[in-house]
Order: C-alpha cells, then sequence, then structure tokens
C-alpha cells in the first residue's frame, strides 16, 4: 500500500511482535517461526536484529519465504503487527522490562493489545505491573526455563495472568514448548531448525492469576540450586572421600542416570566432569573456579520460603553453599589453620559399595528438595489465593526445563492419585522408596561426615526428613525458653490451642523436680 508521501505503508502480516533478541530472544523467535508465526523483531542493538535475520535465513526450510522481519523502532514493530497485536519481550529481569512496555505505549499499544514477559521476574513485580498497566494494555507473564536450547526447540512454560489474555495466548505458548510422550513421561525431542515436535503433551499450562507463574518460576529455579548442589557434593564425596578421578565419577553419573536418578542435570555433569581442558589437557573441572555465581532466583525462593514459614533447608542451604563458595580466600587461609580428619583409602571394593550407597543418598535428598518446593508453593498459594494444580506443574516440568527428570512422572502421579496431598514424603510411593533407603542415605552421610567432606544439602534433606516425620519436636522446651525470658506464652498439649499460659519462672514457690544441686 503506498502511503501519500510516497512510501510504503508496512503490511500487518505479522502475528508476533518480540522484543530483546539476546540468546534466549533470539532463539525464541527462531522457535515461533518454526511453528508458523510470522515475527516482526527489534532490538535496541540493531547488530542483534541482523543476526537474527542472517540466522532466519540460514535455517528457513526449503521453499519458504522470509518469517522473521526487523524493525528498528517500537512503532515499526507495532506497524508490522495484525491487530490485537500480541507482543513477546525477552529483555533482562527489573527495570528494562518497564522501560520497553513505557516505550511500548509511547508507540501506541492499545488496551487490547497482549504484551507478555518472559524474563526471570521477580513475582511481586509482575503483579504491582499488571495493575500499572492495566488501562494501557494486558501484561501478562509466561516464566520460561530450558537455557538457550529449550527456547530454540521447545522450553517449559509457566503463564500466569488474565485468564481471557491466555485463551489468545495458549496455542502460541503451547506450539514452542516442550513435549512430553505421556505414556513414558520422556520428553519428545527434536533439534532440527525447521522440525518442531508436534506430538506429544505441551509443557505449558496455564498457572494461575499474575505472580503465579513467576512464583513457580522461582520455586523451579530454588529446586534447580539444591539438585545441582546435591548433585556437586555427590562428586565431592567420591572425589575427596572415595580418592576417584573425574572421568570414574562421570562413568557413575552416567549410569545413575540410566536409573531413577535420570535427570538433565545428572547428564550435563556426567559431561562436564569428562570435559578436558584445551589449554593443559587436565580435566576442566579442575581448572575452574570453585566460586559460584548466582542471579538471585534460589536467593529469592530461601526469602519466600523465611517470610511464608515454609521448611526449605535444603533449598535455603544451596543458597549458602554457594555463599561459601565465595569466600575462596578466606577458605583457602582456613584450610590452613582449621583441622579435619584425613579421609581414610578405601578398598575396590568398599569404594563401589560407597558409591551404591551414595545412589541412594542423593536419590533421597533429592526428593526432600523437591518435597519442600512443592510444600512452599503449596504454603504461598494460599496466602496469596492461587490455585495451584501441583499435578500439572511436575507434569510440565518433565521436558524442557532445567530440572527435568525423569522422577517428574512419579510427583505427577502422586498428585494425581491426592490432589490435597499434604506433603510428597507422604505419598506412598516416595515414602517406601525412603524407607528402603534410608539406611544407605543415613550411612553415606555419616561417612562424608567422618572423612570431614561437607555435604550441607544432604545433611539438610536428611534432617527435613527426620524433623518432618517426628511427633514430638524440642520446640517444647524452646517455648519454655521463650516463656521464661520474655513471657512469650506457651499453649498446652492438654488444653484448646487458643488458649495461652505463662508461668512466673521467678516465684520460688513454684513446683519443681527436686534435684539436689
Ligand atoms: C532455567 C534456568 C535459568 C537460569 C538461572 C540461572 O530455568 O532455564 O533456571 O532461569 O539459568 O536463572 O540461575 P543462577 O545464575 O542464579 O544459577
Amino acid at each position: 500500500m503506498q502511503k501519500e508521501d510516497g512510501k510504503q505503508e508496512p503490511q500487518k502480516n505479522c502475528d508476533i511482535g518480540f522484543i530483546g533478541l539476546g540468546v534466549m530472544g533470539a532463539n525464541l523467535t527462531l522457535n515461533l517461526a518454526d511453528n508458523g508465526y510470522r515475527v516482526a523483531c527489534f532490538d535496541l542493538d540493531q547488530s542483534k536484529v541482523d543476526a537474527i535475520l542472517a540466522k532466519e535465513e540460514a535455517e528457513r526450510p526449503e521453499g519458504s519465504g522470509p518469517r522473521v522481519e526487523g524493525c528498528s523502532s517500537y512503532t515499526e514493530l507495532l506497524s508490522k503487527l495484525k491487530a490485537p497485536h500480541l507482543i513477546i519481550l525477552s529483555v533482562p529481569a527489573g527495570e528494562p522490562v518497564d522501560h520497553v512496555c513505557n516505550h511500548l505505549i509511547d508507540a501506541g499499544v492499545r488496551a487490547d493489545d497482549i504484551v507478555i514477559d518472559t524474563g526471570n521476574s521477580l513475582w511481586t513485580d509482575s503483579v504491582k505491573r499488571e495493575e500499572q498497566y492495566k488501562s494501557k494494555f494486558i501484561f501478562f507473564t509466561t516464566a520460561v526455563s530450558g537455557g538457550e536450547v529449550g527456547a530454540r526447540f521447545g522450553p517449559s512454560l509457566m503463564p500466569s495472568g488474565n485468564p481471557y489474555a491466555w485463551t489468545r495466548i495458549e496455542p502460541v505458548l503451547k506450539a514452542i514448548s516442550a513435549k512430553v510422550d505421556p505414556q513414558t513421561g520422556k520428553p519428545i525431542e527434536s533439534r532440527t531448525p525447521g522440525k518442531p515436535v508436534t506430538e506429544g503433551e505441551p509443557c505449558a499450562t496455564y498457572i494461575g492469576t499474575m505472580g503465579a507463574g513467576h512464583y513457580v518460576k522461582m520455586v523451579h529455579n530454588g529446586i534447580e540450586y539444591a539438585d545441582m548442589q546435591l548433585i556437586c557434593e555427590a562428586y565431592q564425596i567420591m572425589r575427596t572421600s572415595f580418592h576417584m578421578a573425574p572421568a570414574e565419577i562421570a562413568e557413575v553419573f552416567r549410569r545413575w542416570n540410566d536409573g531413577k536418578l535420570n535427570s538433565y542435570l545428572m547428564e550435563i555433569s556426567a559431561e562436564v566432569l569428562e570435559q578436558l581442558d584445551p589449554e593443559t589437557g587436565e580435566p576442566l573441572v579442575d581448572v575452574i573456579l570453585d566460586q559460584a555465581g548466582q542471579k538471585g532466583t534460589g536467593l529469592w525462593t530461601a526469602v519466600s520460603a523465611l517470610q511464608v514459614g515454609s521448611p526449605a533447608q535444603t533449598i535455603t542451604s544451596a543458597v549458602f553453599a554457594r555463599s561459601i563458595s565465595g569466600l575462596k580466600k578466606e577458605r583457602v587461609k582456613a584450610s590452613k589453620v582449621l583441622q579435619g580428619p584425613q579421609a581414610a583409602v578405601l578398598s575396590e571394593e568398599d569404594k563401589m559399595a560407597a558409591v551404591n550407597k551414595l545412589e541412594q543418598a542423593l536419590y533421597c535428598s533429592k526428593i526432600c528438595a523437591y518435597a519442600q518446593g512443592f510444600q512452599l508453593m503449596a504454603t504461598a498459594a494460599k496466602e496469596h489465593d492461587w490455585e495451584l494444580d501441583f499435578g500439572e506443574i511436575a507434569k510440565i516440568w518433565r521436558a524442557g526445563c532445567i530440572i527435568r527428570a525423569v522422577f517428574l512422572q512419579s510427583i505427577a502421579q502422586a498428585y494425581e492419585n491426592d490432589e490435597d496431598l499434604d506433603n510428597l514424603l507422604l505419598d506412598p510411593f516416595f515414602a517406601d522408596q525412603i524407607t528402603e533407603m534410608q539406611g544407605d542415605w543415613r550411612e553415606s552421610i555419616a561417612q562424608a561426615t567422618l572423612a570431614g567432606v561437607p555435604c550441607p544439602g544432604m545433611m539438610s534433606a536428611l534432617s527435613y526428613y527426620d524433623s518432618y516425620r517426628s511427633a514430638v519436636l524440642p520446640a517444647n522446651l524452646l517455648q519454655g525458653q521463650r516463656d521464661y525470658f520474655g513471657a512469650h506464652t506457651y499453649q498446652r498439649i492438654d488444653k484448646p490451642a487458643s488458649k495461652k499460659y505463662h508461668l512466673d519462672w521467678s516465684d520460688p514457690a513454684r513446683p519443681q523436680i527436686n534435684i539436689k544441686k
């Protein structure tokens, strides 16, 4: 169409506008294109727009025309979209999201346009944004897990917000998400550009009203921290206590990955351990500095668990494990001052037996970490009035995301059998497994402790299990202490919980056990 000034009017032929073409954004754009959507894309950095156009051309299926159009402004992007507009953002969490939203307002987004934030945003920010932008456009979120490969070939998606918007977006998100074979619970994967997986169950489900999706993604990341830490502890126990080389440990991880511990994180851990440093030829893991980075989602999970009072000690200890790893200089100094035991050298037979026990220890600890994550989501859901479907959440984590694992099928089954399950540990399948394996779990931790090898994740998981199964905890003494020094009162086991008691601890006439001092 010709405009009055003689310039060509852009055709409104794009289905989706995409803003933010970093690694995740570029790959999501190509994923959308593979699934038949025509995408108009924009990035403040024009070289990223050029790069995606070149990549799309290189990966374009034979006989197809261009599926992605580059734009040099927000206005141009809007001018290419079919109305009502659907715009997806992949920009860093925090201020950049508002920056883009405000530019879209200036460019003329309308009240029935949908803007979807796919970043790792803090869930409370998403709640604020929905309110803040509601007169301008529909602010929607979908949390994305799966890293760059997931974004390209099928991530796990956790959408939340306005239910009407979800009905419009659902086909798009389901198309680009990872897919699972419903019988086996295993991912159906394609890594071929232009050939997306179109069969199987999509790993995208509506999580709930605004905030719920990003909360669930946050907990996913908390579990991810715990899962990674537990694998690292198993590695360190084998390395330090069993004196095994990285390649030997990689072999063990590969074996474990064929069984109940099958997961993406287990698989990549084996690969990392097998990698040699191109510079020195040594195992790469020995060259990588032992100081863990973090972007904050694990910390947010830990903070939230503390705030709502949901025990999540394995997740929290995974965050602290990263903190203590950061104290490298101090640790090096302390290693020369603070004494610990020397790990005994094991016979080959004892080593193999210990490795087998460690597999059970890792599995039991992992169950506890997931139990804590699901318990936290249940507590938060009550507090924020979200109707979370835990069976569905476990299902969409079976493929695409970083914590994808075979045992998520059993978690989904547990919530399908009992949607009001108080705790995963109470599911008969998991309860039986821990009953059977706990001897090995306890022995592995005891052995690690005697060898002086830290295993905060595994220990905290076992403490969680033992605390959760204790009908009586020493909080009775603790309440006595609080009442003693602060008159904080206590309840009694033989009286209604609504009644509070206080003892005058300074009264010499109070009844006391007569102990000769
Ligand atoms: C995912 C990942 C992803 C990212 C983490 C990394 O689900 O795809 O969790 O979101 O890799 O945020 O987190 P840290 O840098 O904090 O380890």
